[in-house]
């Protein structure tokens, strides 16, 4: 079973269960300023689960492409990704618990094949004022007794406190921001068996080994979360209207269940980029499934799976529209291929840095059903990716030189190397280490903690402003965008799409293919065809239709985005006879009228063949 064989099956488990499909949100969340990536399923459909009705329905099936940043100092060893599939089904205020911890057990054992006595399964032991799910054991109790298993707590089924076993976008109830939802959830999980020493060669060998240990014996492969509460001002937690199921799994955690492999990086969603890998240093990966690798084998196997994963992170955000940059999305892109590019030394891979634009055909091929774009946008992405390898080689001599001026290598150095050149900090040990050198961890630590605090706050203060204005100044240019391109196919090249966009408060970004720099005169042309369109205050209308028939009346989608088959359109103009139709979430503004003056205040390559603007109003 491969990963396009699980991703099918789980689709069309949910769907005749009733679900409705929906198509994987962009990774970059759309018309929400309080977050740079699509973390987990649920992210997109939060206004439903807060009782907004979905026009699909209350049963709700996807696999969502998700990134998490947070997670990249932890790839490395055998199951932790920044990128990753995650498999979803939601009941929207529908069914609960005992019909959603069956079919997940179903799911794992019939169609997955799974062998029930191999999975472990946790609940939530109360707290916060909400008491322990007691209901959720006695299914689980039933459901084990069904396939013969005498299920104990204790035993097969164990209660942990909220650090655990509660889910929320912010975790545990006491981080939850006023207006959170989130709620107990039950988790299950995959033993990989004794036999592996995976317990005895871990940090935790003195600690007793237990479903939620982080030896990496028992991996968590299926997580429903009942999302029945949200968070007051007052900070107590309130039950929701509607009782919802939010689930999660991860594809490639299951498959590597499947294999009954705990190395995720042996499913086929990663062994093409390992081989490229193998074959470019000469080096075999290691990976062995239980008994310890020697600590040289242990370094290119972690720094194998490093440049996969951040390679498959890169590509895929790429095909969403991300270019690297030195802000937000953007940064995050450069670092995880600046790091790529680093791990590839401990590869040997030191000289031509554009090995990295190999990985791209494979990992399209990993995706060719699933997310076609990343295929269409393959040699583009190539391009863009050896431009950049070859950049960064510069400023890695330059790192490198740094490193040679200084007598004693201070955390304070070893951060400033992390922050301005992307070294991560087993980098610079080692390099350190070459010239006979110590780094004081501690020092870098405390670098890094002064720079968090201070990014945390830069990026509360611009979240609430994005967040504040949204009503008024970034609704107005959500819609000054969509005039804008329609201005440009109309003034300069019908053959304009869309590749990429940003609004904040202040102004709005788009990024667009087109092979040259627009003239003065262009740019004059569509800057008053905007100003035109808002004088003539033409309404903006949303309009719910069918997939097929906003194509046929020629409403704009974004490139290479899936559609669910009914989709929501906003029409500017008369329906019959409009100047912009676009698929899109909102929000925007009732008429244009209300806009303000739209100026165009720049226009530069963003990358080979695509041209970025940028724009405000007054
Ligand atoms: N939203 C839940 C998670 O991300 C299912 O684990």
């Amino acid at each position: 079973m491969n990963s396009a064989d699980v991703r099918k099956k789980y689709l069309e488990f949910f769907k005749k269960r009733g679900h409705a499909e929906i198509p994987s949100a962009p990774l970059v969340p759309e018309n929400d300023p309080t977050t740079l990536f699509t973390s987990s399923g649920m992210q997109p459909l939060i206004p439903y689960l807060l009782g907004q009705p979905h026009p699909l329905g209350k049963r709700l099936v996807d696999s969502q492409k998700s990134f998490r940043s947070q997670d990249i100092d932890e790839v490395g060893d055998n199951r932790h990704t920044t990128f990753f599939e995650m498999l979803g089904n939601w009941s929207l205020g529908d069914y609960f618990k005992k019909e959603q911890l069956p079919w997940i057990f179903e799911f794992l054992t019939k169609e997955l094949g799974l062998d029930p006595k191999r999975l472990y399964v946790t609940v939530f032991e109360g707290g916060n004022g909400v008491t322990k799910d007691t209901e959720s054991i006695e299914i689980w109790k039933e459901v084990f007794r069904g396939v013969g298993i005498e299920a104990k707590e204790g035993e097969r089924i164990f209660a942990y406190p909220a650090k655990k076993n509660w889910w929320s976008r912010s975790g545990e109830p006491q981080n939850m921001p006023p207006g959170e939802p989130g709620g107990p959830d039950s988790e299950v999980f995959f033993d990989f068996g004794e036999q592996l020493k995976l317990h005895e060669q871990s940090p935790f060998k003195n600690e007793k080994c237990h479903p939620n240990c982080d030896c990496g014996r028992f991996l968590e492969i299926a997580n429903s979360v009942f999302m029945q509460y949200q968070k007051m001002e007052d900070g107590s937690l309130k039950e929701l209207k509607q009782k919802n199921v939010d689930f999660g799994g991860g594809l490639e955690r299951m498959i590597a269940a499947v294999n009954d492999d705990p190395d995720i990086f042996k499913t086929d969603m990663f062994t093409p980029l390992i081989h490229i890998l193998e074959n470019v240093s000469g080096i075999p990966y290691g990976g062995s499934k239980g008994s310890k690798e020697s600590e040289g084998e242990e370094k290119t196997t972690r720094a194998m799976r490093i440049i996969s994963d951040h390679m498959r992170a890169s590509v895929m955000m790429m095909a969403d529209g991300v270019l690297p940059s030195n802000k937000t999305q953007g940064y995050v892109l450069r670092r995880l291929i600046r790091r790529s590019l680093l791990y590839g030394r401990k590869l040997g891979l030191s000289k031509d840095l554009t090995y990295i634009g190999k990985l791209v055909a494979p990992i399209a091929q990993i995706y060719e059903g699933a997310y076609p774009t990343v295929t269409e946008k393959a040699e583009e992405i190539k391009l863009i990716l050896q431009e950049e390898a070859l950049r960064f080689g510069k400023t890695l001599e330059r790192g490198l030189a740094e490193i040679e001026k200084v007598k004693t290598l201070d955390g304070k150095i070893a951060f400033m190397l992390y922050e301005t050149y992307g070294f991560p900090w087993e980098m610079t040990e080692e390099i350190a280490r070459e010239k006979g050198q110590q780094v004081d961890k501690k020092q870098f630590e405390q670098e890094f903690k002064k720079h968090q605090e201070l990014s945390r706050t830069a990026a509360a203060g611009m979240f609430k402003g994005g967040l504040a204005d949204k009503s008024e100044a970034t609704v107005a240019l959500h819609t000054a965008h969509h005039l804008l391109l329609a201005a440009l196919q109309k003034i300069v090249d019908p053959g304009i799409r869309q590749r990429g966009s940003n609004i904040t408060a202040e102004r709005l970004r788009m990024d667009f293919n087109f092979a040259r720099k627009l003239t003065p005169e262009e740019l004059k042309k569509v800057e008053d065809l905007v100003n035109q369109k808002i004088a003539e205050d033409l309404p903006v209308v949303r309009k719910e239709m069918k997939r097929e028939e906003a194509e046929k009346i020629g409403a704009q989608m974004e490139f290479g985005h899936k559609y669910p088959d009914v989709v929501s359109v906003y029409i500017v103009g008369s329906p019959s006879d409009f100047f912009s139709a676009e698929f899109c979430g909102g929000p925007h503004v009732g008429r244009t009228g209300t806009i303000g003056r739209f100026k165009i205040k720049k226009e530069e390559s963003a990358a080979s063949g695509i041209r970025r603007i940028y724009a405000s109003v007054e």
